[in-house]
């Protein structure tokens, strides 16, 4: 696993051109976006920094071999055939994740089986010992892809999912996966110069990320374990450098970042975030209802929100009472501003009053949701309300 690697980066729906952007900006060469994903071209060091640094990014793999396949014993040699025991020490655990896209192989659990038969058969072979297999937190994860008869076999680089970033101590209800409010940020355009207001902030996650982003500091910093630390070629001295010139690069001086709830119990949890994420001198919340917002508040004059709230029925009863009211207080309390709301309601949006000026289409989960514009001109109230 020398010089240049083939990489693929994944990530979530509607993300992969923001993700594609951070790529280059940190130097991946060769970028190509493709569905939930990102793929390109970049050395070993590339992999650290990618998994330390991409905000947008679930996992990166990292391409061992590529090539064609007859039937599943051709499989099994064309994998037996790979030097595993160079790659990491027969004590470490395994799984064999597969995926199939082919007319000819369809069962990609007997697809997976196969391959980790090869391994561990290779391993035996080898060195008289057998690699075991951990489905649920394995050391190392081996991804197989096939499409029609074309197999791409890689390493997965990062473990458990990149969103993971360590820093929530604390959850509410419907905490965003912070991979999507990373990507969301991303979307908005937000220059992080400027003010950001979540009104409906939950456990902060949209306030966390931009912190961490406007400090210049690395999506992952707070992560001790990525799988390419369990690789036989895993070089602690490189990874080292990396991450201590990472936080050189660290900004101090940040823009207003401001949370309010209605729920003054959720808001212990968003500064129990914000203190293990070591924000809680950058982010400030404070309980206010969105409904009735408080005119003694003393809010930036311009700025940006973005807003992620109740989207379901078991959540909140009233959908349309609930938008309207949010569609009054920007027209009322917010002009200058440029506000996102997130959401899977529909019905909630034609109900805003607020005419959109940009839809982007997203997933939350499984939901279809929708990250939708408004810009809140000055006197707004009059011409749209
Ligand atoms: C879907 S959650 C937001 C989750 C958040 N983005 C996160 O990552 O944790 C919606 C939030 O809106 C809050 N909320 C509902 N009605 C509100 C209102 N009228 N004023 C302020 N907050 C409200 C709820 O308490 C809840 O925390």
């Amino acid at each position: 696993m020398e010089g240049d690697l083939q990489i693929v980066i994944k990530t979530l729906a509607g993300l992969e051109p923001v993700l594609a952007r951070e790529v280059r900006q940190l130097g991946g060469r060769e970028v190509k976006t493709t569905k939930r994903a990102v793929i390109c071209e970049g050395d070993i060091g590339f992999v650290y920094k990618a998994n330390l640094w991409l905000r947008t990014a679930i996992r990166v793999l990292v391409q061992l071999d590529r090539f064609q396949i007859r039937d599943e014993e051709h499989l099994y040699r064309k994998v037996k055939g790979i030097a595993w025991e160079d790659l990491f020490e027969v004590n470490r655990t395994i799984a064999v994740d597969a995926t199939v896209f082919s007319d000819q192989f369809r069962n990609s659990l007997f697809i997976a089986q196969k391959t980790k038969d090869a391994i561990v058969d290779r391993f035996r072979d080898k060195t008289g010992k057998r690699p075991s297999v951990q489905l649920r937190t394995p050391d190392i994860a081996i991804n197989v892809h096939i499409q029609q008869r074309w197999l791409t076999i890689s390493l997965d680089a990062s473990g458990d999912s990149l969103h993971l970033r360590k820093y929530r101590q604390a959850v509410d209800a419907a905490p965003l996966n912070e991979v999507l409010a990373a990507g969301i940020l991303a979307l908005s355009n937000w220059d992080p110069q400027l003010p950001l207001i979540d009104p409906m902030c939950g456990s902060g996650t949209f306030l966390l990320e931009a912190a961490l982003r406007a400090s210049n500091v690395p999506a992952n910093v707070f992560r001790k374990d990525f799988a390419f630390m369990q690789w036989k070629n895993f070089d602690e001295e490189l990874y080292q450098l990396i991450f201590d010139k990472s936080l050189e690069k660290e900004n101090q001086s940040l823009p207003p970042l401001l949370g309010f709830d209605k729920d003054a119990k959720v808001l212990l949890k968003s500064r129990r975030n914000a203190r293990s994420a070591l924000m809680e001198d950058h982010i400030k919340f404070k309980p206010a209802d969105f409904l009735n917002w408080p005119e003694e508040l003393e809010i930036p004059p311009r700025g940006i929100i973005v807003m992620n709230p109740p989207y379901d029925i078991k959540i909140e009863a009233d959908i349309p009472v609930l938008y309207k009211g949010i569609g009054d207080t920007l027209k009322q309390h917010f002009s200058g501003y440029t506000a996102w709301i997130f959401t899977a309601s529909e019905e909630g949006l034609k109900n805003l009053g607020l005419k959109p000026s940009q839809k982007i289409k997203l997933k939350n989960g499984k939901l279809d949701s929708w990250l939708v514009r408004y810009d809140l001109y000055e006197g707004s109230r009059k011409k749209q309300g």
